[in-house]
């Protein structure tokens, strides 16, 4: 795909905090990338041209037409440059990198959903059109949403807006499902929506139509929440990026064990695309960074990375989590809410 057409999502797509991401990656010739969340290869377009000659992409996704976008814009970034695909959950990664023999120098996490994923409507991820009940990132996982909506008991329902969308009504929203869904099967993104809004009401939020002030203070649909904590139940979004984090922990702790200088591994060249020669999926030296887009996302980024600084077994490369400034947010909506954090693994040799 040398050019894509205007209509390509991928062409349209402009990926969040991309001086920052490269300049916390460092990305060199003949190193080895990660993309654990390819999207539509927004980042690994900035990144791949740094790693020639000699270098490698990994892309990753649950998404296999995400993935395969993000390929073809890679390919047509960088031509020559070797790319791995890896179809599915970052959180099997460790296990799949170590399998296909590979390992990384540098790990992006950007996650959530991407733009093209919430505007198609037959996703179901977004209320703002109608669609079917869905909301799976991975259309060949087994539980939708619907699913969860039309069996999950009242109070395991009410469970999951609490825990996964913050959703201080969440017992009122959870009884208007169970009563709604008595009357038939909910099924649509707009039934819900409309059952949620009803169940908070207008005031329940207090200010606005059926909404609340955000961070941004910025309108919030009374169903935001919901949604939310749906979609995370649906991709168990918060288990994934726990299994992730742990094995980062590992690794980290490995390096850290084998030798206590957090610098740069290796300079130029490192033989990119290379086998792991260390029987880890991250090198000595490795830098990780991940972009969370909500407080349950970022907070146990933020624990898990600040355990690792305070063991000294990676360096931060972020003292404070990095946000937008006005310049991206003025012209990229979704980065008003990213943040990101990053670590340098320790650069000795790691164990098996
Ligand atoms: C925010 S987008 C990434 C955008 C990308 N960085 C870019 O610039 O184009 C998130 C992507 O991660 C994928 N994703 C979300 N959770 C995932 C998981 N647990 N494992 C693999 N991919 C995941 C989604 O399918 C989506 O394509």
């Amino acid at each position: 795909m040398q050019n894509p057409a205007p209509s390509d999502p991928a062409a349209r797509h402009v990926p969040v905090l991309p001086a920052e991401v490269l300049e916390r990656l460092d990305p060199r010739p003949g190193e080895t990338y990660l993309d654990c969340t390819a999207g539509l290869g927004g980042h690994a377009v900035l990144i791949a041209p740094r790693l020639v000659p000699g270098g490698t992409v990994i892309l990753n996704d649950l998404d296999e037409g995400n993935l395969a976008r993000a390929r073809a814009s890679v390919e047509a970034a960088a031509p020559g440059i070797r790319v791995e695909s890896i179809h599915g959950n970052f959180a099997d990664l460790p296990r799949v990198m170590l399998e296909r023999g590979l390992a990384a120098d540098m790990v992006l996490a950007d996650l959530g959903f991407s733009s093209n994923q919430v505007d198609d409507a037959g996703r179901g991820l977004s209320f703002r059109a109608d669609g079917p009940l869905d909301m799976r990132l991975d259309p060949s996982a087994p539980i939708t949403a619907a699913e969860l909506v039309n069996t999950l008991p009242e109070e395991e329902l009410a469970d999951v807006l609490w825990r996964f969308g913050e959703e201080r009504a969440s017992r009122r929203v959870a009884a208007k499902i169970v009563a709604a869904r008595a009357e038939g099967p909910i099924s649509t993104t707009a039934q819900l929506a409309s059952i949620v809004r009803s169940a908070i009401g207008f005031a329940g939020h207090g200010r606005g139509k059926g909404g609340k002030r955000g961070r941004q203070g910025l309108t919030i649909d009374a169903a935001t929440r919901s949604f939310q904590a749906l979609r995370i139940a649906v991709n168990d979004e918060l288990g994934s990026l726990a299994a992730f984090l742990e094995a980062v922990e590992r690794s980290a702790a490995r390096s850290g064990a084998a030798g206590t200088d957090t610098g740069r591994a290796t300079g130029g060249d490192t033989g990119g695309g290379r086998h792991s020669t260390t029987g880890d999926w991250l090198r000595p030296g490795a830098r990780v960074a991940i972009i969370a887009f909500h407080s349950l996302e970022d907070r146990p980024v933020k624990r898990s990375f600040g355990g690792l600084a305070e063991r000294g077994v990676v360096e931060r490369l972020t003292k404070r989590p990095v946000v937008a400034g006005e310049a991206e947010t003025g012209h990229n909506p979704r980065a008003r809410s990213a943040k990101m954090r990053a670590v340098r693994l320790a650069a000795g040799e790691a164990g098996g």
